[in-house]
């Protein structure tokens, strides 16, 4: 079908967008940028690796789930730094963390011990062992059960959860035992381990040849299982919730054969929570409500444990864990006290019972809204919405449509993010209130409206 476009001018550049009938539609884009704007814009291009699209503003500022830009635009985040800001932006809590331990001690390096990160690393576990996951059903005695690996990014924490799980492999099957499983929608990071699991071929083929002996599955295909996961497999890496994919969630008879085929092989499962766990599917880790017989070895997490500073970390059972020895792994920043201080701070407030209940109220009003919509847009939307909790997606029958909405709401004062290739995806500050849920849906039923109406 013809599909006429209608130009949008943003700041300054002009963008198409694909509409249904041959009519122009004309959108108040972002406004041109002020000469102050325009120079720190410049001196991007002139100097910034131009690897990211980015809109003409520049963010200065924020406050809880709001962000503005040089111009005193205000935006209501529903990305969080694509899931990353877990209690919104200049939290004051996280503040005052950043100044008294940034006032005391940022770094040691890992040649000392600091106070911050036996500290996160008891939480890690502790927490896991009362809500459930790793192999603890919820309400486990806290103790030493499980270990904890800190690094400073997801793809560092992925890339470290690779490397451990090859040793096992050699551990348990010998040099042949090398192999890796992963999933197809699946987003691990950009490193050349990481990003050999990443199997989606504009991330991958620049940059061929990758790691290899990697084996792609699809995401809750239980008839392929016997045949991908083998005897030569020592690692399977999956999102439960995949997240830059497109929102698909992995379904639990699928993950309980998975599970179950990995123990027949001695296979080392990793659950990738990057993006979907630390409470934003509403319990700690994804996983922490399934039964036991679905848990990881593994679990790698990153994004919001520091609220946006760097960091990230791999949870493993003791009995993988033991086959790392000191010199086996390393970094220099990982760990650092400061890192430590903050994600002790955040994960402390995340996991607290008033927070965990206004985070389920918020999410059961954000389901409520969002599935206004595809009865509102059933020629436009998938009749389901994706996820769960606040990680959210809204599947459009026109894969041109999600960028165009992203592009719209954005214009019209909301973040929102693209996912695999049909996608919307919302995944705001896990603090974030039934006003802005409100404000957020009107905006984007009003985009999909726009979409409908040209
Ligand atoms: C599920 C998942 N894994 C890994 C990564 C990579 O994390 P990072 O960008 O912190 O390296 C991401 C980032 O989006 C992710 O969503």
């Amino acid at each position: 079908m013809h599909r006429a476009r209608s130009t949008i001018r943003a700041a300054g550049r002009l963008r198409t967008l694909p509409l249904k009938s041959g009519r122009m539609m004309s959108v108040a884009a972002t406004p041109e940028p002020t000469p102050s704007t325009q120079a720190l814009l410049d001196l991007s291009a002139a100097y910034v690796l131009p690897v990211y699209v980015r809109p003409d503003f520049v963010l200065s500022h924020g406050h809880g789930s709001y962000v503005y830009d040089t111009a005193g635009k205000r935006y209501l985040d529903f990305s969080a730094g694509i899931a990353v800001n877990a209690l919104g932006h200049a939290d004051a809590g996280v503040v005052q963390t950043i100044a008294e331990q940034a006032g005391k001690l940022l770094h040691t390096s890992n040649v000392y011990h600091n106070e911050w990160s036996p500290r996160l690393a008891e939480l890690l576990v502790t927490l896991t062992q009362r809500e459930g996951g790793l192999g603890f059903a919820p309400g486990t005695a806290p103790g030493p059960g499980a270990k904890v690996f800190f690094s400073n990014s997801g793809t560092e924490a992925n890339e470290g959860a690779l490397k451990i799980a090859r040793k096992v492999g050699k551990d348990r099957g010998g040099a042949g035992k090398t192999r890796i499983v992963c999933f197809e929608g699946g987003f691990h990071g950009r490193s050349m381990g990481a990003l050999s699991v990443t199997t989606n071929p504009k991330y991958q083929a620049p940059f061929a040849p990758l790691v290899p002996g990697v084996d792609v599955g699809r995401l809750n295909d239980i008839e392929g299982l016997e045949q991908l996961v083998t005897e030569e497999t020592c690692a399977v890496i999956v999102e439960p919730i995949q997240g830059e994919g497109g929102v698909n969630s992995a379904e639990v008879e699928w993950l309980a054969r998975l599970r179950a085929r990995c123990n027949a092989v001695g296979a080392v499962l990793i659950f990738d929570e990057i993006q979907c766990g630390l409470y934003r599917s509403g319990t700690l880790w994804v996983h922490s409500t399934l039964p036991v017989e679905c848990h990881p070895d593994v679990v790698t997490m990153a994004k919001p444990l520091a609220n946006g500073y760097p960091i990230g970390a791999v949870l493993l059972r003791n009995s993988i864990a033991e086959t790392m020895t000191a010199g086996t792994h390393g970094t220099t920043f990982g760990g650092s006290p400061l890192a430590c201080a903050i994600g002790h701070h955040v994960l402390s407030r995340l996991a607290d019972g008033n927070m965990v209940s206004q985070m389920n109220a918020t999410s059961v009003y954000l389901d409520e809204r969002l599935g206004e919509l595809p009865v509102r847009f059933p020629g436009v939307l998938e009749g389901k919405v994706r996820g769960r909790g606040l990680i959210r997606g809204l599947g459009f029958l026109d894969a041109k449509h999600p960028g165009s909405v992203v592009d719209l709401a954005r214009a019209r004062g909301v973040f929102v993010l693209t996912a695999g290739k049909n996608v919307v995806r919302i995944v705001p500050s896990l603090n974030v209130g039934r006003e802005e849920v409100d404000t957020a849906i009107d905006v984007i039923a009003g985009c999909i409206a726009e979409l409908e109406r040209v």
